[in-house]
């Protein structure tokens, strides 16, 4: 029978897949995507204070997830929201910065337990999304086309249904079973988005997840590793290759899909941070050679962290006292590292090179 949209999919297979999920073609991609993931992994090591890749690409990639399902914001909004009082922050902009606490949560969590629950999962969509209403209870979810309004797909109902397939979900992510983990985490990818189990934040935490999976499986050392940018690009591919697996159980395209988003996204953020570190290193010599008076690494480093920064970043990271903290700002401002802006009242401070870097895409 062929599949029907309308209907809830309560016969979605547990993992794992019948299907041969270890075709040439897929063998052949994993490894080259592992080799650059591997490279991203060295790469990253590089950089002195691992803050500063945290917060600046976590923060690219709370943006590009949030905006695959159109929860739209600028880049300079979210930078600017960084370093201004919380109370002035748009809600699109809010939930873009909740995107990258329930992430670090998230994270915080994989490390120190060593795997990855249904609660802790839970956890994770109930910080994004700001709600306590956890797995679906009520039917009536339905993925629809933007436009045509057709509907796409209809997850499974029922929260003890939901609960059985997150149990199997999460066995087959915590057990080793031969499976390439890249392989893997596109399976996984594939049958958290079927399973659904939210009313709403399915995409965003199963693309989290996706990073904590790596970080659990020690292929990154911190999370760092970003599909969304990747997606954007190819989001009608995104959508079709996940819809083929429901309907016609074609699991290769699929996986080839993500392995494919895996490498690229590894090459594009290793060439970042070769960028970042060296940007870093040429910011430490000019601070040294026109301001010796206020160098410090702790102080250059900083300015890494945000794009954006204010003197109150400066206090609360406990580099100086506010008199002292404005006087550096000045200064770095003076000799051309950052640049002066206002918002509303207050006054902030954009690492202009950095903020550039950025920009490119
Ligand atoms: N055919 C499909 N089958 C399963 N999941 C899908 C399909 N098409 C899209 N998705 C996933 O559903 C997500 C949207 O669900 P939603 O709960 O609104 O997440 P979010 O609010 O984070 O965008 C998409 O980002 C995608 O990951
Ligand atoms: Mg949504």
């Amino acid at each position: 029978m062929p599949f029907d949209p309308n209907k809830p999919y309560n016969d979605l297979p547990f993992l794992p897949p019948k299907a041969d999920v270890e075709t040439k073609a897929i063998l052949k991609k994993a490894i080259t995507a592992n080799k650059a993931l591997a490279e991203l992994k060295g790469v990253a090591a590089l950089i002195p204070n691992q803050n500063i890749l945290l917060n600046t690409l976590a923060l690219e990639e709370a943006r590009d997830s949030s905006a695959i399902e159109n929860v739209i914001t600028t880049r300079d909004k979210l930078y600017e929201a960084m370093a201004i009082s919380s109370q002035k922050i748009d809600p699109a902009t809010k939930e873009v910065l909740n995107y990258r606490k329930a992430l670090w949560k998230g994270f915080t969590d994989v490390k120190r337990k060593g795997f990855l629950s249904t609660n802790m999962i839970i956890d994770i969509q109930a910080e994004l999304v700001e709600t306590n209403a956890g797995i679906r209870k009520l039917p009536g979810t339905v993925l629809q086309n933007d436009i045509t309004k057709d509907v796409i797909y209809t997850p499974p109902v029922g929260e003890s249904n939901i609960r059985s397939l997150l149990k199997n979900f999460e066995d087959y992510l915590n057990s080793s079973n031969g499976i390439d983990p890249l392989v893997k985490m596109a399976i996984l990818h594939y049958q958290f988005e079927s399973i659904h189990p939210f009313y709403d934040g399915n995409g965003r935490t199963g693309r989290i997840i996706n990073v904590l999976y790596l970080a659990l499986n020690e292929l990154l050392d911190l999370p760092i590793l970003y599909l969304s940018s990747f997606i954007i690009k190819n989001k009608p591919d995104y959508y079709r290759f996940l819809r083929e697996v429901t309907y016609n159980k074609n699991w290769e395209q699929w996986i080839l899909y993500m392995l494919n988003a895996i490498e690229s996204t590894a090459i594009d953020t290793s060439a970042k941070i070769k960028k970042i570190k060296k940007l870093l290193d040429d910011t430490i010599i000019e601070v040294k050679e026109n301001s010796p008076k206020i160098y410090t690494k702790e102080l250059v480093e900083l300015i890494f962290h945000q794009v954006y920064c204010s003197i109150n970043f400066l206090v609360e990271n406990k580099i100086a006292l506010r008199k002292t903290a404005s006087k550096y700002l000045k200064e770095l401002t003076a000799i051309g590292i950052l640049r002066e802006e206002k918002v509303g009242k207050e006054i902030v401070y954009i690492n202009e090179r950095l903020f550039k870097l950025f920009k490119k895409k």
